[in-house]
């Protein structure tokens, strides 16, 4: 059985529609999982949604309707979001699930039997937005939110508590001797200043105060905070504690958990401490991007300051998701901030994906058509692409590096681009000389094949329509790592040339309207 490889996204708070940066998040998780398919890994791949908490019960109120009315209608939306993004998870988890109420309660005892759990009185101030009692770190110096501007509220409960402080030390100790579990490394240092001034944490709320939430087993007037609520999803998502615990038993504990930066204290401190004191394993890494910001404020006008997929469909009149994907991936840094603007979207998908891959898909296509009676031509020479090109394209999908790994698949289309360029063989055919033509198509021709593997976790669908441009009948999804140097494209395979895989971007956005 080959190596399983548990992977998770945070879970999406029921709120809101989703945005560019959640859409951001998904899609760095999908390649992993879909990098991880073509490395032979058995993968598991859980998002979902957060749908309890203080927010989501006002949203519901002000809109007349029930909290689950309400949260059905936006996980309802994610989903569908997802499945236009070719997100390709194996579970969509919903707090809200009856089998997550169990595990949580599940949890919750593990704590309690431990002792870590007690009853005190507590006056602080809960910003809502954060679903967060704040710190003096968290405010200005008016008292307000950081993060969200407005003023705490200002709450008095009795609560339940979870001793955090018992496991500062033993998180210190994790975070130190376990390089890969936050990644990357240059987070760390905020984690280790945060966990300084840790303090024991409430881990319930006076069901007066919220009640939309999962009850504290035994005590019908408190709910379960909503980040001990939230961080169990992970267990959930492999039925941990119920049942049937196969799943738990093949794919616990986490090999690679993508967060956004805002959310690592609570992965990074809450999290292990919550499964040391349940006496179960810690996850691997945590993988932290960046946030995903739109640089140009008027591409915003018509959607109040949020960006969703479906927008920029429309903007660009997208035959299918990929630009985006390709472009979220390549254009930012893993862990790194990224800027949208429509211009460098445009600038980007033109050059790479429909003026660099796909003209010379087109071009050698066609060349075939005049040149070898569209099929793959015979030849003795050489592959252009050497295995150290290949295991450094490795190396940067394995260390989670892939705006890296596209420059360097780019860089492959480009010596395709540059073998057409310099060898001219229109030239070389007018002068009958068929085995040079036949020796830099059939290269050409191989480069593309790679190529369109090693972006198909990037962009699916346009590497299944190289795939099948080169005359595959196979789905691309099948495509293993070594086929990459042990099934060069068949010598007479009969090529299947089709519409150009990406037409170039020409609209451009003029408030609402376009033009192109
Ligand atoms: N529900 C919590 C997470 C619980 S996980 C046990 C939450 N939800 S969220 O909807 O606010 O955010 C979900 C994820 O989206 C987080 O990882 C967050 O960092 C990410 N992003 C939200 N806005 C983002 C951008 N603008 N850019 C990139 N990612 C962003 O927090």
């Amino acid at each position: 059985m080959s190596t399983p490889f548990y992977l998770t996204t945070a879970i999406y708070y029921a709120n809101a529609a989703p945005h560019i940066g959640h859409a951001y998040e998904i899609i760095a998780a999908d390649v992993t999982a879909r990098y991880q398919r073509l490395a032979g890994k058995n993968v598991y791949f859980l998002t979902g949604m957060d749908e309890h908490g203080v927010k989501v019960q006002k949203t519901a109120e002000a809109q007349g309707i029930s909290p689950k009315q309400f949260v059905d209608g936006i996980a309802e939306t994610f989903k569908t979001a997802w499945q236009q993004l070719q997100v390709t998870e194996n579970r969509f988890i919903r707090t809200t699930d009856a089998q997550h109420y169990e595990v949580v309660k599940n949890i919750w005892l593990k704590l309690q039997a431990k002792g870590d759990i007690y009853k005190a009185r507590y006056e602080a101030q809960y910003c809502k937005g954060c679903e967060l009692f704040l710190t003096e770190r968290d405010k200005d110096a008016e008292g307000k939110c950081l993060i969200h501007g407005v003023m705490p509220e200002a709450v008095t409960e009795e609560n339940y508590f979870f001793k955090l402080t018992a496991y500062k030390d033993k998180i210190k100790n994790l975070i130190q001797t376990h390089p890969d579990f936050i990644q990357p490394q240059s987070r760390v240092q905020e984690v280790l200043n945060q966990l300084e001034d840790v303090t024991d944490i409430s881990i319930s709320r006076a069901k007066s105060a919220v009640s939309w939430g999962i009850p504290v087993p035994g005590d019908d007037d408190q709910v379960i905070y909503v980040w001990i609520d939230a961080l169990s999803n992970y267990l959930t998502g492999v039925n941990w504690s119920l049942a049937d615990e196969s799943q738990y038993q093949t794919f616990w504990p986490p090999t690679v958990q993508v967060i956004g930066k805002d959310i690592l204290r609570f992965h990074a401190i809450y999290w292990p401490a919550m499964l040391i004191a349940a006496e179960l394993p810690l996850p691997k890494t945590l993988l932290v991007h960046g946030f995903i910001r739109l640089a140009d404020n008027k591409l915003s006008k018509s959607t109040g300051n949020i960006l969703g997929v479906q927008d920029l469909m429309e903007r660009f009149e997208l035959i299918n998701v990929d630009p985006i994907r390709y472009y979220l991936i390549a254009s930012c840094g893993f862990g790194q901030d990224g800027n949208y603007s429509d211009d460098e979207f445009k600038l980007k998908i033109n050059a790479d994906l429909a003026n660099n891959l796909g003209n010379l898909l087109n071009r050698t296509l066609t060349m075939c058509k005049k040149y070898t009676q569209g099929q793959v031509p015979q030849t003795t020479t050489q592959s252009l692409v050497s295995v150290d090109d290949l295991n450094a394209i490795q190396t940067d999908f394995e260390q989670f590096q892939y705006n890296e790994a596209c420059n360097k698949i780019l860089g492959l289309v480009d010596k395709g681009n540059k073998a057409i360029n310099d060898g001219e063989p229109w030239k070389l055919f007018g002068q009958e000389r068929f085995d040079e033509v036949n020796a830099i198509l059939y290269n050409v021709l191989d480069i593309l094949r790679q190529a369109a593997i090693l972006l198909s976790p990037i962009t699916p669908l346009l590497s299944q329509n190289i795939w099948q441009q080169l005359g595959y009948t196979t789905e691309i999804t099948q495509a293993q790592w070594p086929d990459l140097t042990q099934k060069p494209i068949p010598f007479q395979q009969i090529l299947n040339p089709g519409s150009p895989v990406l037409p170039r971007l020409e609209s451009e956005i003029v408030g609402a309207g376009k033009k192109g």
